[in-house]
């Protein structure tokens, strides 16, 4: 079994009639939205979702999940996604699909965001995994000048399959800044980064984990909720 869609099935049983459910990006996440859309079909549950990607989006209706119209959600009962990296703390980072702005602005609005990884993305402290930050892409140059000047570690713009700028979901760009160790200052950091003018969001997710759900290779998962310690 992949540990992926073991967590995933899972996560996907916490979805109950009449939910609005928030749709995450990933690969992981992409498990789930199959898992959520088999209950559909075999369960005829009503609910309404958001995708926080096109490819989601696009996942999401071709197996039949009805998208809402954002004018009429207010909040999500229940959103699932992946995550690159969780720390005991359950901060997370995020994006390394390139979707974190979207899936940031659904997991403020969402009441349980449920994380789905397999046991790998459990760290001692985040920052192993390069840190996005989408910014402008007007003088982006200068943007990453600041931040490098700022943290000193190296940035890397996020590149497409042809080599130039990825360009994401909101005609953004990612900058990948490699700290290669525990992050600085984590707890003002997010503030901190958005002082730089052309900073639009980053990967660090703090307080916007309600449910970690951990796969693994013979099927099984095991549940944790912020305050729980890592253990198996
Ligand atoms: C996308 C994300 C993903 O959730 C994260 O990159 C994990 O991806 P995967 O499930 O493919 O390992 O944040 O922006």
């Amino acid at each position: 079994v992949n540990p992926k869609q073991a967590a995933s099935e899972k996560a996907a049983s916490y979805v109950q009639d009449g939910m609005t459910v928030g749709l995450g990006t990933g690969s992981t996440a992409a498990y789930a939205i199959t898992a959520i859309a088999a209950r559909v079909r075999s369960e005829g549950l009503k609910i309404r979702c958001i995708a926080t990607s096109h490819a989601s989006e696009e996942l999401a209706r071709k197996n039949g999940l009805i998208i809402a119209e954002w004018h009429r959600v207010s909040r999500f009962d229940v959103t699932i996604d992946g995550a690159d990296e969780v720390d005991p703390a359950y901060r997370m980072i995020k994006g390394g699909g390139g979707a974190l702005l979207r899936e940031k602005i659904v997991a403020s609005s969402t009441d349980r965001e449920i994380i789905v990884v397999d046991q790998s993305k459990l760290k001692p402290s985040l920052g192993a995994f390069p840190l996005p930050v989408v910014v402008v892409p007007f003088g982006w140059q200068r943007t990453r000048d600041r931040l490098e000047a700022m943290f000193g570690c190296e940035i890397t713009p996020r590149e497409a399959v042809n080599g130039e700028p990825l360009v994401t979901d909101d005609g953004l760009q990612i900058l990948d800044l490699h700290f290669g160790g525990p992050l600085p200052e984590v707890d003002t950091l997010e503030a901190t980064l958005k002082t730089i003018p052309g900073v639009v969001e980053c990967g660090l997710f703090t307080g916007l984990c309600q449910h970690v759900i951990v796969g693994h290779l013979d099927g099984t998962t095991h549940e944790f909720f912020p305050g729980d310690p890592f253990t198996f």
